[in-house]
């Protein structure tokens, strides 16, 4: 025997292809202003996918760093992986990446894998706050200004002299090394 659907299915049920059409145009709705939002969202919030290092970009910093195979180089917030990837595949660098959003860090890890590269890239989920960052040879930033004040401390107080920062977007309160200004690339030198 066929059961009874719930009052309130009953209620919002599509009664025709108009009702069936109305609910799709919304859901679609939904979708676009999720990613319209997305787009604008604060870079260090889960939310907000297309702020991220480009392949483009990141050829632009290695060169600007000189990033060659003896570098250790470290990505504080590794996003989906694209430059660390980038990074490990044309210069055989040895990666760190720490990234705290889980689902990025999920599909870093799924990329490392399936790009064979889990030899040269390890990731690690958590804040970079937690850390030890003084094996590195060269850092790589893309953090909003609030985030990259609050880090120079650390930066300053664990890097051995001579580590590379480069910071995309963003100016740091160091002295310029050198710069890309179409890139919008910073490289500093403790
Ligand atoms: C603008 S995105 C850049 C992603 C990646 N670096 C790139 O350039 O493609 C900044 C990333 O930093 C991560 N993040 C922010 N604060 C963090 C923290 N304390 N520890 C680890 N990751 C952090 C965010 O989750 C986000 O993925």
């Amino acid at each position: 025997m066929k059961q009874p659907k719930p009052r309130l299915l009953r209620r919002f049920a599509p009664r025709n292809d108009k009702g069936k059409m109305f609910y799709l145009a919304v859901f679609i709705l939904i979708i676009v202003l999720l990613l319209l939002l997305s787009a604008v969202w604060p870079p260090d919030s889960p939310w907000s996918p297309w702020w991220k290092t480009y392949k483009k970009t990141g050829r632009a910093a290695i060169k600007l760093a000189g990033i060659s195979s003896k570098d250790k180089i470290y990505e504080l917030g590794s996003g989906d992986g694209e430059f660390i990837l980038l990074v490990a595949k044309e210069t055989r660098a040895t990666c760190v990446g720490i990234e705290i959003d889980p689902l990025r860090h999920f599909i870093a890890r799924v990329r490392v894998r399936f790009a064979n590269l889990s030899s040269k890239i390890t990731l690690k989920r958590k804040s970079f706050y937690d850390e030890d960052l003084s094996s590195a040879t060269v850092i790589y930033v893309y953090l909003i200004p609030r985030v990259l004040k609050q880090l120079l401390p650390k930066l300053k107080k664990e890097l051995k002299k001579g580590t590379k920062i480069i910071s995309y977007k963003y100016t740091m309160d160091l002295k310029l090394v050198k710069e890309d200004k179409k890139e919008k690339l910073y490289l500093y030198k403790i």
